[in-house]
């Protein structure tokens, strides 16, 4: 069964053709991140426009890197919730003209529900015995969203954590702006973090400055929930940028600037790495999980990735960084499952800017 899936919830217009809930055929994502870097942060009316712009050259390139044609496709799926209204919107209705126009199933997909689903085009390369099977402790960390989910089989979530404050990657792309890093800030940060496994370690020795930027930024344990918090490690961040002299903006970049911005990045990025990993094994041990899966612009993560690789006992599914930021793929992944269930959409089909988790258990 071949699955058409549209994303557009956020900046993203993304089409991606999948079959039978696994087996990758083509995944075609237009970024407007150039787009929205200007102003440092999605701005929900270019994105809507854009998403309109986009939508059809995206689709069609889906289909011709698929080698197939609409006549091939057996359902299309959207993304209708949780996202921008607007930018929704567009995804929606394309998905359904396409519904009406080739008589097909139309499948409304929750957009966490397919960052969880994106593990299953990884889960294709595995034979059937290697799969870790249900329960399944699931840590969903995107731009709006940091949540530890319990799944007990398709369909079957149970919300057990989440953050009480800022998303994983909003934090990311806060402490990027005042590190006057790009936009997004997940990937600025990790490179930043990254150019010090390559600098001379001593290239600095005795400076004090340097020595005060790579010490331990605080970790928010929390303690006794699974819940999060990213707001006490984001103002730590802003008062040792002060100190040391990188906020607001200096007017003219110093020897050690690059050296500092780097430091910053990197004691930021493993402050939140090492909650991120540490509460999702310990979730996964108190519920008795037989694997993880990985999902969300924030697994993309080097550094989180290999904690999770070097620390877990159980097996886990990470998809490759392009199935964890924003795509079509894995709306069409999940879709399938949501097919096999019965649980099809009409033209009904509405946008939910705050769609939470379905819960079928
Ligand atoms: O899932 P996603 O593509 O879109 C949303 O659903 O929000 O996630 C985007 C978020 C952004 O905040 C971005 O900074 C973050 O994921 N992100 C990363 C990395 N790549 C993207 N965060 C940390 N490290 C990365 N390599
Ligand atoms: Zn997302």
């Amino acid at each position: 069964m071949l699955i058409l899936g549209i994303e557009t919830s956020c900046d993203e217009t993304a089409v991606g053709i999948v079959e039978d809930g696994r087996i990758l055929h083509s995944n075609v994502i237009a970024s407007q991140a150039g787009l929205h870097a200007a102003h440092g942060g999605v701005v929900p009316e270019l994105a809507s426009r854009q998403h309109i712009r986009d939508m059809e050259p995206t689709l069609r390139r889906a289909l011709s890197d698929a080698g197939a044609t609409l006549d091939r496709v057996d359902a299309i799926a959207v993304t209708h919730g949780p996202g921008l209204a607007g930018a929704l919107i567009s995804g929606v209705n394309t998905a359904k003209s396409l519904s009406l126009a080739l008589n097909l199933p139309l499948v409304g997909v929750n957009h966490l529900e397919g960052h969880i689903y994106a593990a299953w085009l990884e889960a294709a390369a595995l034979a059937p015995s290697e799969e870790p099977g249900f329960p399944l402790a699931c840590l969903v960390a995107s731009g709006g969203h940091t949540d530890l989910v319990l799944m007990e089989g398709h369909g079957d979530y149970r919300l057990v954590g989440r953050t009480r404050d800022d998303a994983a990657g909003e934090a990311f792309d806060k402490a990027a702006r005042v590190l006057g890093l790009g936009f997004p800030g997940g990937p600025e940060i990790q490179k930043a973090a990254q150019a010090l496994d390559d600098a001379d370690p001593h290239a600095h020795d005795g400076d004090e400055t340097v020595t005060q930027a790579a010490a331990p930024l605080p970790r928010a344990w929390m303690r006794n929930t699974l819940d999060f918090s990213f707001s006490g490690v984001k103002t730590a961040l802003l008062h040792r940028a002060q100190d040391v002299g990188l906020y607001p903006p200096p007017e003219s970049e110093t020897a050690n600037t690059e050296r500092l911005v780097s430091h910053l990045a990197r004691e930021f990025q493993e402050s939140l790495v090492d909650v991120l990993a540490a509460k999702l094994l310990a979730m996964a041990e108190q519920y008795g999980a037989r694997g993880l899966v990985l999902g969300g612009g924030v697994t993309a993560n080097a550094r989180l990735r290999h904690r999770i690789l070097s620390d877990s006992p159980l097996p886990a599914l990470i998809p490759r960084p392009v199935l964890c930021t924003d795509n079509g793929a894995m709306i069409a992944a999940a879709a399938y499952y949501q097919y096999q269930r019965g649980e099809m959409a009409d033209m009904s089909l509405d946008v939910d800017p705050s769609l939470p988790f379905s819960h079928r258990g």
